[in-house]
């Protein structure tokens, strides 16, 4: 017995000793297997425990334990010493090198949609418009009966509709509802202002034609309101927005909420009305659908249309860039290629 526990803590002493000596984490493991792995000495002494008598075994178990546990615990705090000590010496042996540039931050852009948005309201904001905002989801009452479309009206059919499950309820196919809701909401005041937003349309998405996009709507209701307030209007932004010295013509159209209905045209800018693919060899590009505001609308808005008149029009920002910036295919503003945005502003 006395010899076991004199074993035990030489075995003590010594391995302690290692421990604190190993220099590096390699040294301490081989330390640690010689005492404490499966064929270490002092394993292989409690493992022995067992053939002592009795009476002995209660005593030499607590200490050999004892003796483990201060070996583990020593071992577990000289791995942590080893491990700052290999951090301290990596970070003076690397230095850092005080000449090396900095990285450049990556500034976001906006969106090319936006920009066209932005470049829009800047030009009607100076003309004294103010911005009104419909909402998306509407009633069909808002997006076609009050706009001049009963239930079966085949001008319906110019729009292809997402219908919900909750009954009359759809996306807005265009910003013309708003026009209601102003109306509604100024009555009986005059109006001058233009309302953006999103706009979603049930079709195959092509170069040409996305499911959702944008509009801005314009309306402008007064006493005195004609079509030529209209057309210096349009020739005022067209100026704006594409350089002075635009071309604007009107060609009769027919919308079932203005009367009379035009489309408004401006000269191709990009091939100086030559004749080039974005405007299919005609020198001129439409831009917006226009028109007086139909009596029977003004009146849904609450204006008597004997006393009241107005204009309104509607047009595509993303189609503003596309002609600006001669891009030929619209799904690229909704497909996120970052190539394509980050040319764009
Ligand atoms: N709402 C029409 C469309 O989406 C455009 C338009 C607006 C036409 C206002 C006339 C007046 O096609």
């Amino acid at each position: 017995m006395s010899t076991l526990l004199e074993q035990l803590s030489t075995l003590r002493t010594e391995t302690a000793e290692d421990i604190r000596q190993a220099q590096d984490e390699e040294a301490l493991a081989s330390v640690f297997s010689a005492v404490l792995g499966r064929q270490g000495r002092l394993t292989q002494i409690l493992r022995g425990l067992g053939s002592l008598p009795r009476e002995e075994r209660p005593e030499a178990g607590r200490a050999g334990n004892e003796c483990k546990r201060f070996l583990e615990d020593l071992h577990a705090e000289r791995r942590g010493e080893l491990a700052n000590l290999a951090i301290s010496e990596e970070l003076s042996a690397e230095g850092i090198d005080v000449t090396l540039p900095g990285r450049p931050w990556t500034l976001g852009k906006l969106h090319p949609s936006t920009v066209a948005l932005r470049e829009i309201y800047t030009i009607f904001r100076g003309l004294g418009f103010s911005i009104y905002e419909g909402r998306e989801v509407e009633s069909d009452e808002y997006n076609f009966e009050l706009l001049n479309m009963p239930p079966g009206h085949p001008a319906r059919d110019m729009w292809d509709t997402f219908y919900t499950t909750a009954p009359g309820i759809i996306l807005r196919t265009h910003t013309s509802p708003g026009q209601i809701h102003a109306m509604r909401e100024y009555a009986p005041n005059p109006i001058r202002i233009i309302l953006p937003g999103k706009v979603y349309r049930h079709e195959d998405v092509t170069a040409r034609a996305e499911s959702q996009f944008y509009q801005v709507e314009g309306l402008v209701v007064g006493r005195t309101i004609s079509l030529s307030d209209l057309k210096g209007t349009v020739q005022h932004f067209a100026d704006r927005i594409y350089g002075s010295g635009r071309r604007v013509r009107f060609r009769k159209s027919y919308f079932p909420f203005t009367e009379p209905s035009v489309e408004v045209d401006i000269d191709c800018m990009l091939c100086r009305a030559q004749g080039c693919r974005i405007c299919k060899y005609t020198g001129w590009l439409e831009i917006m659908g226009a028109g007086m505001v139909h009596p029977k609308v003004l009146a849904n808005g609450g204006y008597d249309p004997a006393e009241w008149s107005g204009f309104a029009f509607g047009m595509g920002p993303e189609r503003v860039a596309m002609l600006k910036y001669a891009i030929t295919d619209i799904r690229l503003f909704y497909t996120n290629d970052a190539r394509f945005l980050e040319q764009m502003v």
